[in-house]
């Protein structure tokens, strides 16, 4: 574990790779710089400020200078295929975890990779089991489907948020058939173990469920965390598990639109695709594919160097935090670059974003985004450079203190 920073040594922090200056983030066309203002720091969408990888960049140059923009092949083979294998390998070498690159399915994004197989394996009126708080387009997919929501509530137990199956046994029935399992989870950054995975595993299995396990977080997890991708738990889970994941996180390229879908067994990639054929999914861009590619087999180095950034910063943030505004509850998120801030002790008349938004001009994630019932709450992307974290844990602390 490293040493908790506090705000007054980061003067004498020396500068790093990825202490991009706000003048030139300003300047990018995301939507994270561009939603607000000059006047406010963006917080908020699950991107970093860091430049990409030099593999990556290079990947994507080769062909923007070539003005290759054709149909693309590698390898002898469609573009789609090098994404399975390079994820086949990353599998391997990350987790441990043997994937047949046949079960893999390329497409564009995971809420396109969730869509499908709600679709696929229930019908209008099924439930969904969900843990909440939640990414809020895993909502949106129960309801434009017309599927039932089964919250599966994530309860801070003073050290971890954890959830409990055994809690929504009663709203479980048998038209119950998917459970999306968010894991590293966004937004409470935990890591599940084992122990807790095996205990979803059970859950899924005695009701005959289909589980979508979304495992985009699975690169960031910190010194006493392991990722464990949930269809890796034994063959029984496989088989009813599809995993969802992309480097777009890990490797900050979400523009370039590129994920993977994960089927456990042959069976249940058969079972889907006779409701979703295969060519409804689409394939992803060739720009995306090389850099998918790039950053699965080229970019750990730079992953290193970005852990041991955000590693300092999810410190600097929770000591901060708890020395300075205690009222606010921050518990450090094993994982993710996410923290989930319960605004309660604050007392405050607005919703938590709101205050932030006019009184500390932060532009945070509204926590009822992911929980209607968590308005007090905010979400806090840390993975900034020191300066620009520093500037927001400082516009946190004095628009608390005003208001105090
Ligand atoms: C848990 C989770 N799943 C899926 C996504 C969507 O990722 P993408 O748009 O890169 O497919 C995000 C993005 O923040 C996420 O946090």
């Amino acid at each position: 574990m490293a040493v908790a920073e506090t705000r007054s040594d980061r003067k004498s922090a020396p500068a790093n790779a990825f202490d991009v200056p706000e003048s030139v983030l300003r300047t990018l066309r995301n939507s994270k710089w561009s939603k607000y203002g000059p006047d406010v720091l963006p917080a908020w969408v699950a991107e970093m400020d860091f430049s990409v990888a030099e593999p990556i960049q290079q990947a994507v140059r080769r062909i923007v200078d070539a003005r290759d923009y054709g149909y693309p092949m590698r390898d002898g083979d469609r573009a789609g295929v090098a994404v399975a294998k390079a994820f086949v390998q990353r599998m391997k070498d990350r987790f441990a975890w043997e994937v047949d690159q046949a079960l893999v399915l390329p497409l564009a994004d995971l809420v396109q990779g969730t869509y499908a197989p709600v679709l696929a394996f229930s019908e209008p009126g099924d439930g969904v089991v969900l843990q909440v708080p939640n990414y809020p387009p895993f909502r949106d997919v129960i309801q434009t489907t017309g599927r039932r929501l089964i919250p599966l509530q994530m309860r801070n137990n003073g050290t971890r948020h954890v959830c409990d199956t055994a809690e929504i046994a009663g709203a479980v029935d048998a038209r119950t058939r998917i459970f999306v399992l968010c894991n590293p989870q966004n937004p409470t950054g935990r890591v599940f173990t084992r122990d807790e995975l095996m205990a979803m595993a059970r859950f899924a299995i005695e009701r005959d469920m289909i589980v979508i396990s979304d495992e985009i977080h699975q690169d960031i997890t910190y010194p006493g965390h392991r990722h464990i991708p949930f269809a890796s738990l034994g063959p029984e889970t496989a088989e009813r598990t599809i995993t969802i994941t992309s480097p777009t996180k890990s490797f900050n390229i979400p523009g370039l639109r590129c994920a993977v879908l994960h089927f456990g067994t042959a069976q249940l990639r058969e079972r889907f695709l006779k409701r979703i054929p295969a060519r409804l999914m689409g394939d992803p861009n060739v720009i995306g594919v090389d850099a998918t590619v790039a950053a699965w087999t080229q970019g750990q180095p730079w992953l290193d160097t970005v852990m041991a950034h955000l590693l300092r910063a999810r410190d600097r943030m929770v000591s901060t935090l708890r020395a300075e505004v205690p009222e606010i509850r921050c518990l450090a998120p094993d994982g993710t670059f996410l923290a989930w801030l319960d605004c309660t002790g604050l007392g405050l008349k607005t919703s938590a974003f709101d205050f932030f938004h006019n009184e500390a001009k932060i532009g945070f994630s509204a926590g009822e985004t992911f929980d209607p019932a968590c308005a007090q709450y905010v979400r806090f992307n840390f993975a900034t450079s020191m300066s620009i974290l520093d500037k927001i844990l400082d516009r946190v602390i004095d628009s608390v203190r005003r208001q105090a």
